[in-house]
């Protein structure tokens, strides 16, 4: 196979176990080549990316954005904060005016769940999901899941935790699809009011005790407590929160054995995860993720600008 089922990256849900193999073996080919001294390729040169930011991000648009460049892509870039957005311009009106000037691909950060969709019914251009509300984070998940594959040499039959606020987490549903897709057991942790209602029905367990959770398990993902996306109160106190529910290294050590830790960022330090835990030498690849994810996104906009039937 050489060529995604897609033609938008809109979610996990919507891509084949095949689909998730060809961007990975893309990925290790990207991942050399940006080991080069010389890191830029003309793959996508001739062609125009739109990194379209309704929402704030690091490490997503600047890994976006350099992946662009490497490619020899023509990047721009557009955040709703500093736009005609804030003057009542629709979405739509938005992104059309930015395709009339020639645009091939877009990619999008919105708080909306199913913006991204919306878009893709509208537009020609290619849509790739930066993130969409509390719903997916494709390349997220693709780079996480490439991470454990580069560490473990293997995804399938792996026991992965993901713990933390999974009820207004992306990264945790579009993890969930891929990980489940490539084999792995899939397990959650976290206070009971931060699991969503019956998530079971998608394959996955649940174990709201932590230690138990983490004797299980080969990789733990730790997410953050979304406190901008929380309206009600979903636990006591963060420092109750960190007690219970925070990976600090004296519960790692209590386990005896290596596990794996991931972390999407941006980190609570000392709410979910303890310094000592994400910097660590052994257990911590969380800044691997970081680099794992300009390949990542390189396969991904490589593939869909190599469709036939995009251009
Ligand atoms: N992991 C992630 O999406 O980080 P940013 O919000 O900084 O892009």
């Amino acid at each position: 196979m050489s060529a995604l089922s897609v033609k938008h990256l809109l979610g996990i849900k919507h891509l084949d176990r095949s689909d998730i193999g060809l961007i990975f073996s893309t990925a290790d080919n990207f991942s050399t080549i940006l080991n080069r001294q010389i890191k830029k390729v003309p793959s996508l040169r001739d062609i125009t990316i739109a990194n379209v930011f309704f929402e704030n991000s690091t490490r997503t648009r600047i890994s976006f954005e350099l992946a662009e460049k490497r490619l020899s892509a023509d990047v721009v870039n557009f955040s709703a904060s500093s736009s005609s957005v804030s003057k009542g311009e629709t979405l739509l009106d938005t992104v059309n005016n930015i395709l009339a000037m020639k645009v091939d691909m877009v990619v999008m950060r919105h708080p909306h769940v199913g913006a991204c969709h919306f878009l893709a019914n509208h537009i020609n251009a290619n849509v790739i999901n930066a993130g969409d509300g509390t719903h997916e984070h494709p390349t997220q998940a693709l780079l996480d899941a490439y991470s454990i594959r580069k560490r473990h040499g293997r995804v399938e039959g792996l026991n992965v935790l993901i713990m933390g606020d999974i009820l207004h987490s992306r990264v945790a549903l579009s993890n969930i699809f891929c990980l489940l897709k490539l084999g792995a057991n899939v397990k959650l942790c976290g206070p009971p009011t931060l699991i969503p209602k019956n998530i079971e029905s998608l394959g996955v367990a649940v174990e709201y005790n932590l230690d138990a959770a983490l004797a299980w398990c080969d990789v733990v993902n730790v997410l953050r407590i979304q406190l901008e996306r929380q309206k009600d109160s979903y636990f006591p106190s963060l420092r109750e929160y960190a007690r219970y529910y925070g990976l600090g290294l004296e519960r790692l050590n209590r386990l005896q054995k290596e596990i794996t830790v991931l972390h999407p960022g941006p980190m609570n330090r000392g709410v979910e995860i303890d310094s000592r835990v994400a910097d660590h030498p052994r257990h911590s690849i969380i800044l691997d993720q970081v680099e794992n994810g300009v390949a990542i996104r390189m396969a991904v906009l490589y593939l869909l600008a190599s469709d036939p039937a995009t251009f």
